[in-house]
């Protein structure tokens, strides 16, 4: 059974989230929600998680997951937001977090109390679990190799990447945060690119390279032939190569 997925960009951050719902049914999930943040004032406001809330509300959508595709570094989460609103749901990441939480707590200073546990969420998704949304079947494909916790989610024809593939002439995430592994990206996507073809794939991000309006969707075969980090025929050693060389100095703010 495959979703109605219905996009919502946030100029700020280009993250695009996404309302994913079952086709003549109410049941859905959110993907990726951002909370706004102003980093001259330095506060965080909730209007662009208030449209996704109306959206929801003019539609009687019963949110079954509020999903992270993994730790962004670039913006924040409107999910324990949304979950506040939306008690219902749950709220659920990749069970990487726990590494990346591991990883960054000393690096930001956070101190022995704050939990590395994963325990922040509802749910932590195993590595290739499956779950529900009303009557559609969901599925986790682990994709690290931006971050240690990065997941793709699999919900009918619908692939949501993360950060692992951006539109095809935007290529793919940076790899270089701390836990990054170009190397396991380069693995993580050639899972990817044995979905059918068909399949189609929303990006996390679209930095509208050269201008072009920004856009949220591909499909597999389109990235297979025309992704300008990773195409059919990339090798392993070409895609490292181009990750230390190009990614971090690209407009890639992932
Ligand atoms: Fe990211």
């Amino acid at each position: 059974m495959n979703p109605n997925v219905h996009p919502f960009f946030h100029e700020d951050s280009s993250t695009w989230t996404y309302v994913v719902v079952e086709p003549e049914g109410a049941h859905a999930a959110i993907i990726d929600p951002v909370l706004d943040f102003d980093p001259k004032a330095g506060r965080t406001s909730t209007t662009s998680a208030r449209a996704l809330l109306d959206f929801i509300t003019a539609h009687q959508l019963k949110i079954e997951w509020i999903i992270e595709t993994h730790a962004h570094a670039d913006h924040l989460s409107a999910g324990h937001w949304l979950k506040r609103h939306l008690p219902e749901a749950r709220l659920a990441i990749g069970d990487g977090i726990r590494k990346v939480q591991k990883t960054f707590r000393p690096i930001f200073n956070l101190g022995e109390h704050f939990p590395v546990d994963g325990s922040q969420f509802d749910h932590l998704f195993g590595d290739t679990e499956t779950y529900r949304i009303g009557k559609m079947q969901g599925r986790v494909i682990p994709v690290p190799g931006h971050t240690n916790d990065s997941v793709a989610h699999l919900i009918g024809d619908a692939l949501f990447t993360g950060d692992s593939l951006f539109m095809p002439d935007g290529g793919t995430a940076r790899c270089d945060f701390p836990g990054g592994d170009a190397g396991r990206l380069y693995d993580s996507i050639q899972r990817l690119f044995e979905l059918p073809d068909d399949t189609r794939v929303f990006v996390c991000h679209d930095y509208a390279p050269g201008g072009r309006e920004h856009r949220c969707e591909s499909t597999i075969a389109q990235q297979k032939a025309a992704n300008i980090h990773v195409h059919e025929g990339t090798t392993r050693d070409t895609f490292i190569r181009i990750a230390r060389n190009a990614m971090p100095r690209s407009t890639c703010r992932c």
